[in-house]
């Protein structure tokens, strides 16, 4: 009996409209288009404006979408993976409250955070649950609203981030294709390099930490950069190298959008073409959780069935890896 293996077989998307563009950041902070395109390949990022709604509300969109796409019945839905570093609320999981406003109501659904690398580890985790045999549909959200912990006077973070969601569905497959192989690392050492200093366990929110504006994202963003395209090559590498695909062998790589830098020097050491390596930082900037599903909606027509994908991501904590994936339809 051939194994089964877990394949992505729908993609839906949601950003929100209001566009931030690098011309009204310049008005906002000391920074100009010149400066940040060069340095990040960011050109605009999409802001939830409206206050009251949250994380949340991006990814019931991007779920919906996915649900329209596909024709499904969201009853059908085993369990919601909602990958995110910005969840609605402490304590009660965001996703909980996602899968219930979907009508996902024979699921069960948790929250999964690993920083920027939240949805690559999300694969793992709905591939896994797929493989085992234990559940036939997994929906994997990525969803964040990192305009929620920025700080719009700090130019060396609110250049970077911005809002978006989007959701894969996880099912299993009898011709081989999904999930082919994973290579996921950790190291503890990131965290002070990459964090929001108050509002967890450690340090608690007082007025004191709101007055120094603790509670935003803050990076050193040097050190950063040099782990990020290490590891994210390194490990983009290793998935090449342990199945034996040479840069003509992929298809395309998807790779965590965090700075057009940092993607291309992976790229250069995957030896793929440029055609291969796809992008969209320059229209959202980094969305954490949801650069990678954002991308497989953005360039879903043009993969085919049997494409080899690679997958890479870097992110907080630190947290980074690369995935290969078959892609299992045709749009
Ligand atoms: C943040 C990042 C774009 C900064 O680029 P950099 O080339 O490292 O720039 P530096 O931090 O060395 O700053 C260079 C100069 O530009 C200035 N600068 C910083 N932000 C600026 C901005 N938005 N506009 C204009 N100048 C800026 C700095 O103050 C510094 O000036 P100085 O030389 O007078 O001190 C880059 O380090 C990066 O992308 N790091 C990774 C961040 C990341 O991806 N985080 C998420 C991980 S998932």
């Amino acid at each position: 009996m051939s194994k089964t293996t877990a394949a992505i077989t729908a993609v839906g998307a949601y950003v929100p409209d209001y566009v931030l563009t690098n011309d009204i950041l310049s008005t906002m902070v000391d920074t100009n288009d010149e400066w940040i395109t060069s340095r990040t390949g960011i050109k605009e990022r999409r802001i939830l404006k409206d206050k009251d709604k949250g994380t949340s509300y991006l990814g019931i969109k991007a779920a919906e979408d996915l649900i329209a796409k596909k024709n499904i019945d969201p009853k059908e839905i085993d369990m919601v993976i909602f990958a995110t570093a910005t969840p609605d609320i402490m304590v009660a999981a965001t996703g909980a409250y996602v899968a219930s406003q979907i009508g996902a109501v024979n699921a069960f659904s948790y929250d999964l955070q690993a920083a920027c690398s939240s949805f690559l580890y999300g694969m793992s985790t709905a591939t896994s649950y797929i493989e085992s045999g234990r559940y036939k549909k997994v929906l994997l959200i990525g969803a964040d609203k990192m305009s929620s912990i920025i700080d719009y006077t700090d130019r060396t973070t609110c250049i970077i981030f911005g809002d978006g969601a989007g959701a894969v569905l996880f099912e299993p497959n009898t011709e081989g294709l999904g999930l082919q192989d994973e290579y996921l690392r950790s190291d503890g050492i990131g965290r002070e390099f990459l964090k929001i200093e108050a509002g967890g366990s450690t340090l608690p929110a007082s007025e004191e930490t709101v007055a120094n504006k603790q509670h935003f994202v803050k990076q050193d963003g040097k050190t950063v950069f040099k782990y990020a395209v290490s590891n994210m090559a390194d490990a983009s590498s290793k998935i090449m190298e342990r199945n034996n695909l040479t840069g003509n062998d992929v298809n395309w790589l998807i790779a965590h959008q965090a700075n057009k830098r940092i993607i291309d020097a992976t790229a250069k050491r995957m030896e793929l073409d440029h055609n291969k390596v796809l992008m969209n930082i320059e229209r959202y900037g980094n969305t954490t959780s949801a650069t990678l599903p954002l991308l497989l909606s953005d360039f879903e027509k043009q993969f085919k069935k049997g494409d080899n994908i690679v997958f890479a991501s870097f992110g907080g904590g630190f947290t980074w890896g690369s995935i290969y994936l078959k892609w299992a339809y045709n749009s």
